[in-house]
């Protein structure tokens, strides 16, 4: 089993992500670390809290950094996610609270302790896995790898023309990772959006798994909204759950390995492009994928869920 820290700012496909480990007989899930993006940090450490509680999972939740390394914080993204995070669902209290330590400091601590095999798959912005890095530079390293939902090569940007969400909302933190030399995979949208998730699919992880699942469904029903206003789409894209699934079946992505580097400034600030340092170590960056596996994978292990 491999064993995985998500970091995650829920987020509706953030949540379809941690349910999803949450089923998987292949993941050992040690714990959640909160980032601002789709909700504020602290929101997010509450809606963690919330979707492990849901699942029946008592799991460590680490609160991380309030906003990104040197931009200025920006306003959650309601509009794609709802004010809460979850679509339409309200916000409700977690009975569980989060721990002391930060999301950087747990995540170097697990590092430590699970010196060699510990996945943390990133799928918001990258402050925390960039903090961690300053404060630990043994901690990419120890590391197995990182495998980051975020950035695009040759698909365009979803919240720029250039960049993809997660990476433009810490440009400086998504650079800090790919200059650290560790194990980094980045699935970004020239993958993510092959995989499409269409309302029957959504039916039918409800009619499998009618509490979690059907949690999901109402979820998806706002998120696909949104895909229809902004793309025409009758469906949402597999973002996060994608990443999280590259974790344990690399060999339904094909990935190019290159230098990267991240553009900070200007109309292209968020884009992740090829960088002529050699110097520079390599980014398994995902540009194909077996899409009807990945979703099948999706379907199947949800429908496990209560
Ligand atoms: C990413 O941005 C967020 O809105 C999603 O949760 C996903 O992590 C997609 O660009
Ligand atoms: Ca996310």
């Amino acid at each position: 089993t491999t064993k995985l820290i998500i970091d995650t700012d829920p987020g509706i496909d953030d949540a379809m992500a941690i349910f999803y480990a949450a089923a998987a007989p292949d993941i050992e899930l040690l714990g959640l670390t909160s980032i601002f993006g789709n909700v504020t940090t602290e929101m997010a450490a509450r809606n963690a809290l919330r979707l492990l509680e849901a699942a029946g999972l008592d799991l460590p939740v680490a609160q991380g950094a309030p906003k990104p390394l040197e931009l200025p914080p920006f306003p959650p993204s309601a509009n794609v996610h709802g004010d809460e995070g979850f679509g339409d669902i309200p916000a409700a209290e977690p009975k569980g609270k989060i721990i002391e330590e930060d999301a950087a400091d747990f995540l170097i601590r697990m590092a430590r302790e699970h010196k060699g095999e510990l996945v943390v798959c990133p799928v918001g912005p990258l402050t925390n896995i960039a903090i961690a890095i300053q404060r630990d530079p043994d901690f990419v390293h120890n590391c197995k790898n990182i495998v980051i939902m975020g950035g695009s090569l040759e698909e365009g940007g979803n919240i720029t023309p250039h960049a993809e969400a997660n990476i433009y909302h810490d440009p400086h933190a998504a650079e800090v990772v790919c200059a650290a030399g560790g194990n980094v995979t980045l699935v970004g949208l020239d993958v993510t959006h092959r995989i499409l998730c269409v309302p029957e699919d959504f039916d039918a992880i409800k009619a499998a798994s009618p509490e979690l699942g059907g949690m999901l469904k109402q979820m998806s029903v706002f998120y696909i909204k949104f895909y229809q206003e902004v793309a025409g789409l009758n469906g949402c894209s597999l973002h996060d759950p994608a990443a999280v699934i590259c974790c344990t079946h690399p060999e339904l992505f094909e990935t190019r390995a290159v230098p990267i580097t991240v553009s900070c400034e200007g109309e292209t600030s968020g884009a992740t492009l090829l960088s002529d340092d050699a110097a520079r170590g390599v980014t398994h960056v995902a540009m194909k994928v077996k899409a009807d596996e990945v979703k099948d994978l999706f379907m199947k292990r949800l429908a496990l869920l209560p």
